[in-house]
C-alpha cells in the first residue's frame, strides 16, 4: 500500500508576522495546502492521503478538506503533527500501523505542504524508486556554488558543484524501515537531522535520487509568496 503524507505541522516562523501558518495562506484562489493535496489527488496509487497539522489547526484543516474535496473528502485523514518534522512523519506511520498494519510493501511519499508545484511525474518516480530501492529523495542539481564553512566566518572547503544537489520533496520510504532506523538513533543524532533522508544516510542505507523541478519551490519567506503567485497565474494562463 502507498500513502501520501503531507507535512503541515509547522508554524512558518520565517514567514514573519502573518495571521496563520503559511500552509493556510492563499495563492491564486485556494490555500497553499489545498493546491498541494490536489496534486496527490491526481494520482490513483494512494490508499489514503494523510495531512498532519498543528493541533489548533486541525478543525480548520478538516473544514478546508470538506469544502474543496466535498464527497471525496474521505480520502484524506487529518492528524496532529509532531514537535519536529520527523516526529510529524512518525505520527503518520503510527496511524498507518494502527489502521492498516506495516509490512515491507508499505510505502510513504512524504511531502512539504508548502511545495504546491510538484508534478505527477515526480510522484510517479518517487513511488517507483521507493518500491525498488526502499528510499528516495527528490533533488535538483545545485546552481549556486556551495561553500562549506565550519565556523561561519571563513571557507573550509568548496565542494565540486557538479556533485552537489539541492534537496526538495517528496522523500519516499518503506515505512517500517524508516520507523526502525529513526528509533535506533541517539538523541544527539536526532538533533542534527534536517530531513528524513538523512536518517537513512546516517545509518549507511542507500537513498536513490529522483529528478525534481526548479519550480518545485518551498514557500519559506514572504518573497516566495510572490514567486508562487506568479507561477499560479502562469499555470492559469496555460489552461
Ligand atoms: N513541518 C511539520 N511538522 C513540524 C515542522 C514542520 O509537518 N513539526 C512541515 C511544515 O509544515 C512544512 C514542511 O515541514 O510544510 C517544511 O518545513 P519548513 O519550511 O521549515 O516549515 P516551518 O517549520 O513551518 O517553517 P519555519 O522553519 O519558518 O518555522
Amino acid at each position: 500500500m502507498v500513502f501520501g503524507v503531507i507535512l503541515a505541522g509547522g508554524i512558518g516562523s520565517r514567514m514573519g508576522n502573518v495571521e496563520k501558518p503559511k500552509q493556510f495562506l492563499m495563492i491564486g484562489e485556494k490555500p497553499i495546502l489545498i493546491h498541494t493535496i490536489e496534486k496527490f489527488y491526481m494520482h490513483d496509487a494512494f490508499e489514503k492521503l494523510i495531512v498532519l497539522c498543528p493541533r489548533q489547526w486541525m478543525e480548520h484543516t478538516k473544514n478546508l478538506v470538506k469544502k474543496y474535496f466535498k464527497e471525496k473528502a474521505d480520502h484524506v485523514k487529518v492528524l496532529e503533527g509532531g514537535t519536529s518534522r520527523n516526529e510529524t512523519i512518525m505520527n503518520s506511520i503510527d496511524y498507518i500501523e494502527k489502521e492498516y498494519g506495516l509490512d515491507d510493501d508499505t510505502i510513504i511519499v512524504t511531502h512539504d505542504s508548502v511545495r504546491p508545484f510538484l508534478t505527477y511525474r515526480i510522484i510517479e518516480e518517487n513511488i517507483k524508486y521507493a518500491r525498488e530501492y526502499g528510499a528516495c529523495d527528490t533533488v535538483i542539481p545545485a546552481t549556486d556554488t556551495i561553500v562549506d564553512s565550519q565556523d561561519g566566518k571563513v571557507i573550509s572547503s568548496v565542494p565540486d558543484r557538479a556533485k552537489m544537489y539541492q534537496g526538495q520533496t517528496p522523500q519516499s520510504f518503506g515505512a517500517r524501515k524508516l520507523k526502525e532506523l529513526y528509533h535506533s538513533l541517539t538523541e544527539e543524532e536526532k538533533k542534527i537531522l534536517t530531513d528524513a533522508a538523512k536518517i537513512f544516510v546516517i545509518k549507511g542505507e542507500k537513498v536513490h535520487l529522483v529528478e525534481g523541478e526548479v519550480f518545485n519551490i518551498k514557500i519559506t519567506y514572504p518573497y516566495d509568496m510572490r514567486v508562487a503567485e506568479s507561477l499560479i497565474q502562469e499555470q492559469k494562463e496555460k489552461k
